[in-house]
């Protein structure tokens, strides 16, 4: 039957051909649908004589079950060759780097007070805190300033308007008014918040934002100091330097720092100081323990006895020192920053640089970091 075998061969090589689901569908349907060849062969064994239907029966039959068994196959072949290209296009390729995740990261001024509070805790202080807005009296009055004296006009303060009493309050140009807060509840139990309410000796430090109208490359109009304020019987300059150098050294986790303590004024303590530490300046950037220059990094001296008074303690019975640094320059200075204003100008590549993890190894100096 060369029909039979021409009419196979035909469909073979179109099956072959198919070059996806659509055309070998096409070729089903032209040779197994209602009228197709084979379907067509298949109806024509209706007509034939019963030797005829012997002998060409099977043959008909056989071509429909050769044909429908490789269309199933090429059908099997073009799925399994579409997944191929499926997968090979939709590949994920795992040597690709990992988008980078968004992290925040601690402030560094946050990191360098917690490192300060951290080795002040080791020796004993408390922390208290206190507004940012003050009254006059906590910020200037009690820490004698004399009333209107020029004295005020130091810290270049950023006064409120008048309140409905006629008067002014200020943002805090310190942390010193957070001293008067402490001595004051100790005698009077005003808020706990302040000071624990404990009776002397008093033992504190008060972290906090603080604020003048001020701004080039070491000053900023918002800044951060840490008041330090012991009160006790007996105490004198010796416990007053002990403590700053003690501190100096576990801050910068180096006793190579020096250190030196030169006479200055300020109302509330006499005699007065500031503490400069040495550093090398050569460079555009300030070293600390190297080099020759003097960098001034916190004021200090002996609570002045009008200060007491005005907050209801007997300066013969009770001494005590106080010293106030500024924080943010602390941390520009321990981590090399160059620029102070950096620390508050919110540029996200900046924090993602200098920011710390916050849950970083333990430092060994602090126990933070
Ligand atoms: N309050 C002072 C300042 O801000 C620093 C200081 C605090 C000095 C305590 C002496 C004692 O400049």
């Amino acid at each position: 039957m060369t029909d039979i075998t021409t009419l196979e061969a035909d469909i073979s090589a179109a099956i072959a051909a198919a070059a996806d689901a659509a055309a070998l569908e096409a070729v089903r349907v032209s040779a197994l649908g209602k009228s197709g060849s084979i379907s067509e062969l298949l109806k024509s064994l209706g007509g034939m004589s019963p030797d005829e239907r012997r002998e060409q029966g099977p043959k008909i039959n056989g071509l429909r079950d050769r044909i429908q068994a490789a269309i199933a196959s090429r059908k099997a072949d073009l799925e399994a060759a579409e997944l191929d290209a499926r997968l090979a296009a939709e590949r994920v390729d795992l040597t690709l780097p990992a988008p980078p995740r968004r992290k925040g990261s601690v402030h560094p001024t946050m990191q360098v007070m917690d490192e300060m509070i951290a080795v002040f805790a080791e020796m004993g202080f408390s922390v208290a805190e206190g507004p940012d807005i003050e009254t006059d009296f906590n910020n200037f009055t009690a820490l004698n300033f004399p009333p209107k004296h020029p004295a005020r006009e130091m810290h270049d303060t950023f006064f409120l308007p008048e309140d409905e009493h006629g008067e002014r309050k200020v943002l805090r140009t310190h942390t010193s008014p957070v001293q008067v807060r402490v001595m004051h509840a100790v005698n009077e139990k005003v808020p706990a918040w302040v000071a624990n309410g404990q009776e002397p000796p008093i033992r504190v430090i008060v972290p906090g934002r603080t604020f003048r109208k001020d701004s080039d490359q070491t000053h900023t109009p918002m800044f951060h100091q840490i008041e330090g304020l012991v009160i006790d019987k007996g105490i004198h300059m010796g416990h007053l330097k002990w403590t700053l150098e003690t501190f100096i050294a576990r801050f910068f986790e180096t006793s190579a720092v020096e250190t030196r303590f030169r006479p200055h004024h300020f109302p509330f303590t006499e005699p007065s100081a500031e503490m400069d530490v040495k550093c090398d300046r050569s460079g555009g950037e300030v070293k600390i323990g190297q080099g020759e220059d003097w960098l001034e990094i916190l004021g200090c001296g002996m609570v002045h006895p009008n200060v007491l008074r005005n907050c209801g303690l007997d300066p013969d019975v009770w001494q005590g020192f106080a010293f106030g640094c500024g924080v943010d320059r602390l941390g520009v200075l321990k981590y090399g920053m160059p620029d102070l204003r950096d620390m508050f100008a919110s540029d996200a590549r900046w924090l993602a640089h200098y920011g710390f993890s916050a849950f970083a190894a333990p430092n060994s100096a602090t126990g933070l970091s």
